[in-house]
């Protein structure tokens, strides 16, 4: 959703802020914009489209007023004489881009929003569900509303509490309107009358608050200051921050002051940088097998044995389980089919997956010897938020697999494996995928030995496969040249299909929703099997298939199978693209097309067999032209329902 950024200090904060918005554009694209506390109140630039667009507009001249309240106001500026510091010169800030809501993307909806009389800026992230009444109401006060936005009720309301209630000041004009507001927000907002202070709210969405010397930080990631400071601090929910240069006061919303949760980001600033890729995608594709050895260290002990401390569910909690329920949404919905195999195979437990947006609203059944695993790279997906709390209401207990520290879901949840991909920036998720599988094999390895069922005997063997997957990932992208090539070739196709079978459907569906999100081109997953029910008819002479093919070792049925499901589509025209592993050889007379994998149990698989998809789906959009980091419609995180 959309990247919020503050900043008060010493320094020039727009550039600060710019820098900040760069790195958290990510998380929306549709619009972004600025408030800069300068010359007695609020400089403001906001456009429409990708940042760049902000930073033209800016480019072009400094002395940027608040925009007219009504019409197109994109800080026109009015044609004032250039001030003598501007834009670029004040020392406190906020800035925003945007993945629309309520209202399209156009410069009057882009953020900062601004009360009437221009004292307050306010930037959000989420949803005011009431927002309707609360316009009704202002409205009602002759209010003049310049946007179609939920947040520009919030600036109004503040400026009522500053001019109207006696309130004086910003902190406790925002308490008082967020114990009004419906929905989930992370709000900044800044005060012309308060030129050091920067004042942040959330409920259920995220912002955390960076510590440096003379000088503060707010953001919705630590991406956004990370080249500045490490030491953050993690905002709990329904709390009001401010933050000055010197100080940082934490409220609740009742005004009672509390301490958020310090914590020092590990990761290097780099980590956040193409460093020489031409896209983040590419860059993170290629950092997957790190990331599956650093989400793998510490976890499997020399004795051939999971050791799972952090997860904080009792052994004996555990053993009491009797169902588990995966929920997660899109590329971490896929990580939770692969875990249902691998789960109910090592503990016989049933296991459901089910999309987080679907799960409460059919009413579960759950208890509490239910275990929910909720799955999610950025901690703060709404939709499996919500299945997580509904979940929790019927006592079941809950264990977030998640890669970023202290977010909402990892916070609300009774346990939690991190992953350790490090900060994912590409939209389309490609190394958490992979984490997310490590992560299920643990979970899974973990009750099967703790309950010390009939398959727990398998645990050592699968520790020893895991600890050499890193360096299978790494062998598989060293030979992805020709699926360059392929790509290339396909990038005209009109559809491309995907079939796998047991743990290869989650890959086909993987692989479709790769190509769909960055190549806005038709494809679909499907269960090979399934193709002679209805979806055959699809194809024609040269359809391209991608077909996910199991080891012939160990499930040697799955694999004969999939082989007469190619000859099937081969036989109506099918140009067949075929992912096997070295040694098949009973595949070479179907493929049109071959790409080979390093051999590997069918469990474990998509650890490999993902990567090729990842790297057709980048090079076909590459070739089409398009943004591969940030695909149209989009956003990273997705904190709405
Ligand atoms: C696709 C993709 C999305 C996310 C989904 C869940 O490439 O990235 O489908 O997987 O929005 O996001 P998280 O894992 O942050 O809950």
């Amino acid at each position: 959703m959309c990247g919020i950024v503050g900043y008060t200090g010493a320094r020039a904060a727009l550039g600060i802020v710019l820098d900040g918005l760069r790195r958290l554009e990510y998380r929306g694209y549709d619009s972004a914009g600025v408030a800069v506390v300068a010359e007695g109140g609020l400089l403001v630039c906001k456009r429409a489209g990708k940042l760049a667009n902000l930073e033209k507009a800016l480019s072009e001249r400094d002395d940027w007023q608040p925009p007219a309240q009504s019409g197109d106001g994109a800080g026109q500026g009015g044609g004032a004489a250039p001030s003598p510091t501007g834009i670029s010169g004040g020392t406190t800030a906020i800035g925003h881009t945007r993945w629309a809501t309520h209202g399209g993307p156009t410069d009057r909806n882009a953020h900062p929003h601004l009360s009437s009389d221009c004292r307050v800026g306010v930037i959000h992230n989420g949803i005011i569900e009431n927002f309707a009444q609360l316009r009704d109401e202002l409205e009602g006060c002759d209010v003049e509303f310049a946007s179609d936005t939920d947040t520009e009720c919030v600036a109004h309301l503040l400026c009522r509490e500053l001019e109207q209630s006696g309130v004086e000041d910003l902190a406790e004009a925002m308490r008082r309107v967020c114990r009004r507001l419906e929905g989930a927000f992370t709000l900044l907002a800044v005060d012309a009358n308060a030129p050091d202070t920067v004042v942040g709210a959330r409920r259920s969405s995220p912002l955390v608050v960076g510590r440096g010397d003379g000088e503060n930080y707010l953001a919705s990631d630590v991406s956004a200051f990370i080249e500045h400071t490490r030491d953050a601090i993690e905002l709990g929910q329904d709390q009001v921050v401010v933050i000055t240069p010197d100080e940082v006061v934490i409220t609740d919303f009742a005004g009672n002051v509390t301490a958020g949760k310090d914590f020092h980001i590990d990761w290097d600033a780099s980590a956040a940088e193409k460093g020489g890729y031409d896209y983040f995608m590419l860059k993170e594709i290629a950092e997957q097998p790190q990331a599956v050895a650093e989400t793998l260290i510490g976890r499997l002990t020399e004795a051939g044995e999971i050791a799972l401390d952090e997860v904080r569910i009792t052994d004996q909690d555990l053993r009491d389980i009797d169902k588990i329920f995966i929920v997660a949404c899109g590329t971490a919905y896929h990580a939770g089919m692969v875990a249902k195999y691998a789960i109910e195979h090592w503990t016989r437990i049933p296991c459901e997956v089910e999309l987080a947006s679907e799960f409460r609203y059919r009413d579960p059944v759950l208890d509490r010897s239910t275990l929910l695993v909720a799955i999610s790279q950025s901690g703060e997906t709404m939709d499996t938020l919500m299945a997580l709390r509904h979940a929790k209401e019927q006592k079941a207990r809950v264990l977030a697999i998640c890669n970023t520290n202290g977010s909402t879901i990892p916070r609300e949840s009774d346990g939690v494996l991190y992953t350790h991909a490090g900060p994912e920036i590409a939209v389309a998720s490609t190394k958490a995928f992979l984490t997310q599988l490590v992560a299920c094999y643990l979970v899974g390895l973990h009750l099967a030995q703790v309950r010390g069922i009939k398959y727990a005997d398998e645990v050592g063997a699968v520790v020893a496969q895991l600890q050499a997957m890193p360096s299978k990932v790494e062998e598989v992208l060293t030979t992805m040249e020709p699926v360059r090539e392929l790509a290339r070739e396909l990038a005209n196709s009109r559809s491309v299909l995907f079939i796998g079978r047991h743990v290869g459907y989650p890959v086909a569906l993987e692989g479709a929703l790769k190509l769909k999100e960055l190549a806005y081109m038709h494809a679909e997953g499907f269960a090979a099997g399934e193709l002679k029910h209805g979806p055959i008819a699809l194809i024609d002479e040269g359809t391209p298939v991608v077909c996910v093919v199991p080891s012939p070792a160990g499930r040697g049925v799955l694999h004969d199978k999939i082989v007469s499901n190619i000859q099937e589509i081969r036989a109506r025209g099918a140009r067949t693209i075929v992912i096997a592993e070295e040694g098949d050889d009973a595949v070479l007379p179907y493929a049109d097309d071959l790409v080979r994998v390093p051999r590997t149990p069918t469990l474990l698989a998509p650890l490999v067999t993902t990567v090729p998809l990842q790297v057709l789906a980048c090079e076909i959009a590459a070739s089409r032209g398009h943004d591969v980091d940030q695909p149209r419609n989009l956003a990273k995180s997705v904190t709405v329902e």
